[in-house]
């Protein structure tokens, strides 16, 4: 089934796996718990090698949750429907994913003691990744071609709106205590290191050995096994396994091997033009 699309407070959706009612209780009435660790992402950011991070992190590096519960039950998508469903049942403390940019997020964010983790990632990056899984996913509709996508991706018409909006947004939390960001890029370079500094923020112990149990159990090739955690398990109605797979490459800098030097030195103009109020260096810069 072809998705429709819905705008909502400026920033476009899918219907029916999303709807304005559940998006507005979600800003409105959700109620964010003092000991809620949300997972905050643009879509293919490293959502996914996150959570597991996470799900490893709270068993001291132990594999038994991952390999025993699929990734959507350990942490659950607030904005989604059946997500939603989950959350509510959650018992504390939850662990709780979302990519809503900063201004549809749950409100009651702002009097509570939950910690954000904001993973963000080479927006070139996430094009590419983002226009491949576009094929795959059914809640986006299937991109024309590259060129119609970039535009698409550049002026954020797109589901969940304009990546340059959604960094910006959350990144104006920086220096909060209860928010955290860190870079896919960074966790491919120093897996370790990461791992330590978001237990670290967590207010999390681990040993050395259990800092690589989580490193190794959360790597590309230990997930793309995992069928709790390789999206093997989602619905033929939501995924199309025929068209790829969520664990796709998993590497930095896949976009060379796909825009052309156009298309790059475009991006690159709106790049500068939106990001030059942030006064902040990526890894990619
Ligand atoms: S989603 O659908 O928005 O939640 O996707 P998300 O999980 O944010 O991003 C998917 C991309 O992350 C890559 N990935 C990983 N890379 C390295 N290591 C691990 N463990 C890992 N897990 C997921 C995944 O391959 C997607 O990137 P691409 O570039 O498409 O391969």
């Amino acid at each position: 089934m072809e998705r429709e699309y819905f705008t909502h407070k400026g920033v476009l959706f899918s219907s029916p796996d999303y709807s304005p009612e559940e998006l507005s209780y979600v800003e409105n009435e959700f109620q964010v718990r003092d000991d809620d660790v949300f997972n905050v992402t643009y879509p293919k950011s490293g959502t996914n090698w996150m959570l597991e991070i996470l799900s490893l992190i709270r068993c001291d590096g132990d594999p038994g949750w991952v390999r025993s519960v699929l990734s959507w039950d350990r942490a659950p998508w607030v904005e989604h429907y059946l997500g939603l469903e989950a959350a509510l049942k959650y018992p504390s403390p939850r662990l709780l994913c979302s990519h809503l940019p900063v201004q549809l997020f749950p409100k009651s964010l702002k009097c509570s003691k939950a910690k954000i983790i904001y993973t963000l990632r080479c927006p070139k990056d996430v094009l590419v990744s983002l226009y491949h899984f576009s094929k795959v996913l059914r809640i986006f509709k299937t991109p024309e071609s590259l060129d119609s996508f970039l535009e698409d991706f550049l002026s954020g018409n797109i589901v969940y709106g304009s990546w340059f909006d959604h960094v910006t947004g959350w990144l104006g939390l920086k220096g909060s205590k209860n928010f955290f960001s860190i870079t896919y890029e960074e966790l491919q370079q120093d897996p370790q290191g990461s791992v330590r500094r978001i237990c670290h923020f967590l207010g999390k112990e681990l040993s050395e050995e259990q800092v690589a149990s989580v490193v190794e159990n959360a790597s590309f090739q230990s997930m793309k096994v995992n069928k709790m955690s390789n999206y093997s398990q989602m619905s033929d109605q939501l995924l199309d396994h025929q068209q790829g797979a969520l664990l796709r490459k998993g590497i930095c800098g896949d976009w060379r091997n796909h825009l052309s030097e156009g298309q790059s030195r475009r991006f690159n103009a709106i790049y500068q033009e939106r990001m030059q109020g942030l006064s902040m260096t990526f890894p990619w810069d």
